[in-house]
């Protein structure tokens, strides 16, 4: 009898562990297979370190971003050109390569979310010119795939992720856009994590390019007028 009681246990251990090693494996493959890289965008990826000069005017704003994957980088360059076509001279340059703010009307900083905050050198680029960055209007974004959801916990989540850089310097504006999640680059496992997160999020288990170029040239427009006048 009791022999009996064991191999039932047994049996409900082994068949509950292959049904969760199963149900995994499906969840990772479905994940790999579903996953694109990326999904059509009009919205560039990389890394740009440009000036956009104008002939109108003198005034000169900086858009200075931090990219892991590039996503960020190509929102920073659109906004930057945005901002070229009012007829001010741009400058759109990666954080770390940003070493005086002198000369700048207006600065806008953004940041790739990861772990539910901006990258570390953006919120170390905050600190180090939190003087001089008083001084001008400041507007922020940050780029993240929770921004995708419309959920009120989640939107308040995100609205909290610039909670710390709000406090050295006080922007002006903030935009939130959802970015683009590159499963390629991703270890089985994170691709794994990734799924949930993204289900999470409310955008399937599908990774790819969710940028969206007319929030980010309507962000632009808005937030213009509040740098430059
Ligand atoms: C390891 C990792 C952690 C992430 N954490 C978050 C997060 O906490 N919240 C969020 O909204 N997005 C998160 N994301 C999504 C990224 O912010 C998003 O993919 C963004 O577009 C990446 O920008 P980049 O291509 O400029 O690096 C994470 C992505 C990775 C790879």
């Amino acid at each position: 009898m009791s022999h009996k009681t064991m191999s039932r246990r047994k049996f409900l251990t082994l068949a509950g562990a292959g049904l969760g090693a199963g149900m995994l494996t499906c969840c990772g493959l479905g994940w790999m297979l579903t996953s694109q890289e990326p999904l059509e965008t009009s919205l560039p990826i990389g890394f740009p370190d440009i000036a956009l000069g104008a002939v109108e005017s003198k005034k000169k704003i900086l858009v200075a971003y931090a990219s892991a994957n590039g996503s960020t980088g190509g929102i920073a360059e659109t906004i930057g050109k945005a901002f070229n076509e009012q007829g001010v001279a741009v400058d759109v340059r990666p954080v770390n390569s940003v070493i005086d703010l002198s000369g700048y009307n207006a600065v806008v900083i953004g940041s790739a979310i990861n772990g539910g905050k901006w990258l570390p050198e953006a919120t170390e680029f905050v600190n180090i010119n939190q003087e001089k960055l008083c001084q001008l209007p400041v507007a922020y974004f940050l780029v993240g795939m929770m921004a995708a959801s419309n959920s009120e916990s989640n939107r308040e989540l995100v609205a909290n992720f610039l909670e710390a850089e709000r406090t050295l310097v006080e922007p002006a504006a903030e935009g939130r856009f959802t970015g683009a999640l590159f499963v390629n680059r991703l270890s089985f496992f994170e691709k794994l994590g990734m799924s949930f997160f993204l289900t999470y999020c409310g955008l399937g288990i599908q990774g790819g390019d969710y940028r969206d170029v007319e929030a980010v040239r309507a962000w632009s427009a808005e937030v213009f007028p509040l740098l430059i006048n």
